[in-house]
């Protein structure tokens, strides 16, 4: 049984005041079976983990540098997140593909070096809509994950995959279940092919409390990776009892 997983990325969102309502509404929430994580900007760690801490919902980053440390001029390393507790960090989002540069190869090396330092790293793929409509989604998955899956059974089953069409993010147009679980189930199969088929994979792009139960009756669907919805306590909950 692969266990459900919520995660909230708050991208670049939310200030101390904010931070603080949002926090203590998700404190107080008792999830049933599924887990949940917040993934704050970075100068919020602190906070999430203060509120946190002694409650069942964990919290993450949502980049973390290649390097351990050195002349990385805003870089954050694995070692600054392990100070304050974080168990998660999201790695190869869209956003920073898009405008940061990163390739595919960046990203499974900054999933290796999460897993090397106890965090579990949840490694983002999604095609552009142009993509899928000249029928590349899936060959553009499979390209994505190629450098993840070359770090080998051992690592890749410590890992979380999301499925985030990129045009699906902030846009409202959610992919629609059958749509999501094409993909899911293909990155299943490539995930069979080294003995890895129990890794979770969650869906990502405007998943709200009106679709999530949708998404989630889906056979290969473990859970989501929400963006603008996770900054609205009531909205998210309502994902997480979905
Ligand atoms: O990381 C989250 C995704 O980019 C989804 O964002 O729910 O605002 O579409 P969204």
């Amino acid at each position: 049984m692969r266990q459900r997983l919520v995660m909230g990325n708050w991208k670049m969102n939310g200030n101390l005041r904010s931070n603080s309502d949002l926090l203590s509404a998700i404190a107080r929430a008792e999830p049933e079976s599924a887990q949940v994580v917040v993934c704050p900007p970075f100068p919020y760690l602190a906070q999430a983990q203060s509120v946190l801490s002694n409650t069942p919902i964990q919290w993450g980053a949502q980049d973390i540098s290649l390097y351990e440390k050195g002349a990385y001029t805003g870089e954050v390393s694995v070692g600054m997140l392990n100070d304050f507790a974080c168990q998660w960090v999201i790695v190869g989002h869209s956003e920073r593909r898009a405008y940061h540069a990163e390739t595919s190869d960046t990203v499974a090396a900054k999933a290796k070096i999460a897993l090397q330092h106890g965090l579990t790293p949840v490694v983002c793929v999604g095609e552009l809509l142009s993509e899928r409509e000249e029928g590349r989604t899936l060959s553009v998955i499979e390209a994505q994950l190629s450098p993840v899956l070359a770090l080998g059974t051992e690592v890749v089953k410590a890992l979380v995959i999301a499925y985030e069409p990129v045009w699906a993010i902030g846009t409202g147009l959610t992919a629609t279940p059958e749509q999501a679980q094409e993909v899911h189930a293909f990155i299943r199969q490539l995930l069979s092919r080294i003995g890895a088929e129990q890794v979770r994979i969650v869906y990502g792009g405007s998943v709200k409390a009106n679709n999530a139960s949708r998404l989630f009756s889906m056979p290969d669907i473990d859970g989501a990776l929400v963006g603008g919805a996770a900054l609205d306590a009531k909205e998210f909950l309502a994902i997480v009892a979905a």
